[in-house]
């Protein structure tokens, strides 16, 4: 089987960057960086709220990205006409809550059909890549693939905060269900959140899954080891 695709999400250099409003550290440096180390893909999210990543970044990022850019962003008409000007490869439609600390769940598609089949058609029209972020539930995998995007991201947000094993192991069954449940509709399935170099493996072996995107962990890890290590490291651990 294919390794699983490592999308590197590099927001939080831009976090610790925008605490001290400096230059530094700077998360094109790092995308290029964690490119060198075996990133398949650079991940950003523009949020309305610009806590991290500014449009800036997303412009740079476009120019020296030479693997893949995926921008996370709210389905919104500013985040439709960043993207229709930035062209990144793809856009992972996510929900957004101003006091919220990071994505705090799927998007509710079947509550929002009409903005998000609007938000699909004009980035289809701008010739990106579209994947919706959303929970493990049928019914809201279902909703998407009428849509006409090409993939989701399956929220893993739930089975990384679950502390006991069986638990953890019924919470990764109902990510692996809906893998394939979208996989038989049609759709090419990402999968992340709150993944890390302990959680990460059960996730890895959901042979439907394509493509991971894990951040928080990674700078983390980056900030003690370094960059290229961190991502060297969980690289190795999507082999299957
Ligand atoms: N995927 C999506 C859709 C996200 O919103 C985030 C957080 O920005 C991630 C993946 C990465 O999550 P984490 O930082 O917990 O690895």
């Amino acid at each position: 089987m294919e390794p699983v695709r490592l999308g590197v999400n590099v927001d939080h250099f831009a976090t610790l960057r925008e605490a001290r409003k400096a230059q530094e550290p700077d998360p094109v440096a790092a995308a290029l960086y964690a490119e060198m180390a075996g990133a398949d893909q650079i991940t950003i999210h523009l949020r309305g709220d610009r806590r991290h990543i500014q449009e800036r970044d997303v412009d740079l990022l476009r120019k020296a990205v030479k693997t893949r850019l995926n921008l996370e962003a709210a389905a919104t008409p500013p985040m439709v006409t960043i993207a229709s000007t930035h062209k990144p490869d793809s856009v992972t439609l996510v929900p957004e809550r101003r006091e919220e600390v990071t994505t705090e769940g799927g998007l509710d598609v079947l509550l929002n059909q009409n903005l998000v089949r609007k938000t699909v058609v004009d980035l289809k029209e701008a010739g990106v890549l579209v994947s919706i972020f959303v929970d493990p539930d049928y019914d809201q995998i279902k909703a998407i693939s009428k849509l006409g995007v090409a993939a989701i991201e399956i929220n893993t947000a739930k089975y990384a905060e679950t502390r006991r094993d069986e638990q953890a192991a019924a919470e990764a069954d109902k990510v692996a269900q809906a893998a394939r449940a979208a996989t038989k509709l049609g759709l090419k399935v990402f999968a992340g959140h709150g993944l890390d170099y302990r959680n990460v493996r059960r996730i890895v072996q959901i042979p439907e899954i394509e493509e991971l995107n894990i951040g928080h962990s990674i700078v983390a890890r980056a900030a003690l080891v370094g960059i290229e290590r961190a991502v060297r490291e969980m690289k190795t651990l999507l082999a299957r």
